[in-house]
């Protein structure tokens, strides 16, 4: 497992992240226990989480994984494992139940750190903008919990380049603790997001890009065929995976399967070496309902592709990998 720097920070995280949004919606509470012992056991040193999931799993309110998550904490070296989690979402009734104003991220980060059952948070996330919101006024209200020894380092999350570009600046103009890190949703399947513009702004600003949703919610395995879908697959029965049901997503899967056949390598695997081999790219963010799903994604580990592949990729998918930066 390699190691690797957030962004410009000194903190080391492992190159695979572990997500925990499937906890007690598409996996068990016994499954997630698993989930999270393989992955440090295999040297998974960062956990992602954030306080809304899985809310919308039946029987569940917001906070369920950060509760697993504190439990397994207790049977750890708290001061060795890398905890990310995230504000925005709504997890209370009323008003300010919901946003980034100081009121919610003042006190959800409190209810945070009862269900972790930790006393700081390694890496606190805005899950995604709150336009009511100044900016000002998170940054403010982040840089306090900075401050208070509550949260170690902050990161944005569903941020446009624009919008992380702005906080950096209004961070720098307050003297503020700055976003050190960006979660944008990436994966061969969904580049504009990330390229060229956000990872352009990582490059240049030093801060780590850490991707969800890696394998396009499972269809980067390999499993979605052109006539069937999987019954026990989080896409079954909705719409979920439609938009990569084309000619694209399945030519990029056809072509994951060529190439590691060459290599002894699964879809899901090309699929993530793909990101692991981004110079601006810092820990793909896994989800896996059982310990032998994380077993694939743990024989990624180490795997870097060829400037051919990736070029080829770009050519399926449509993009050219330049950040137009510094030409
Ligand atoms: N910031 C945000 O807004 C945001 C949004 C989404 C996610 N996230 C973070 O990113 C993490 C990962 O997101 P994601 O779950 O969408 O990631 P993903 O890697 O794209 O999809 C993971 C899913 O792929 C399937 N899968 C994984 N390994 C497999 C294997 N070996 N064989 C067959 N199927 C396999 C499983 O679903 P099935 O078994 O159901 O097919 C699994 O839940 C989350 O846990 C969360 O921490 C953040």
């Amino acid at each position: 497992m390699e190691y690797r720097k957030l962004g410009r920070t000194g903190l080391k995280v492992s190159e695979l992240c572990l997500g925990t949004m499937t906890f007690r919606w598409t996996s068990t509470e016994a499954q997630a226990h698993q989930v999270l012992n393989r992955a440090w056991e295999a040297g998974i040193n960062f956990i992602d989480t954030a306080d809304i999931y899985s809310f919308w799993a039946e029987g569940n309110d917001g906070g369920v994984a950060e509760q697993i998550i504190g439990d397994w904490l207790k049977t750890k070296p708290r001061e060795q494992v890398v905890l990310a989690t995230k504000v925005r979402g709504r997890m209370w009734e009323g008003p300010n139940g919901e946003g980034l104003s100081r009121q919610h991220i003042l006190a959800a980060a409190e209810a945070s750190l009862r269900r972790l059952q930790t006393d700081y948070i390694d890496l606190y996330q805005v899950h995604y903008p709150d336009w009511d919101t100044p900016l000002e006024e998170t940054l403010r209200a982040l840089d306090d919990l900075v401050t208070s020894g509550k949260v170690r380092y902050l990161g944005a999350s569903n941020y446009r380049a624009w919008l992380l570009m702005k906080s950096l600046w209004v961070s720098d103009q307050h003297n503020l603790a700055r976003f050190d890190s960006i979660q944008p949703h990436y994966n061969l399947l969904n580049r504009d997001e990330a390229e060229p513009d956000l990872a352009a702004v990582c490059t240049d600003q030093g801060l780590g890009l850490i991707p969800y949703s890696p394998l396009a919610g499972g269809f980067l395995t390999g499993k979605y065929t052109r006539e069937s879908v999987p019954e026990d697959a989080r896409g079954y029965g909705n719409d979920r995976m439609a938009r990569y049901m084309n000619e694209v997503g399945f030519g990029v899967v056809e072509a994951l399967r060529e190439m590691g056949e060459e290599r002894g390598k699964s879809v899901l695997q090309m699929a993530l070496g793909w990101l692991l081999s981004l110079p601006w790219v810092t820990a793909p963010i896994i989800g896996a309902n059982s310990v032998e799903q994380l077993e694939g994604a743990l024989g990624a580990v180490g795997l870097r592709l060829q400037e051919h592949d990736l070029a080829r990729l770009d050519e399926i998918t449509g993009v050219k990998r330049d950040l137009g930066m510094y030409n």
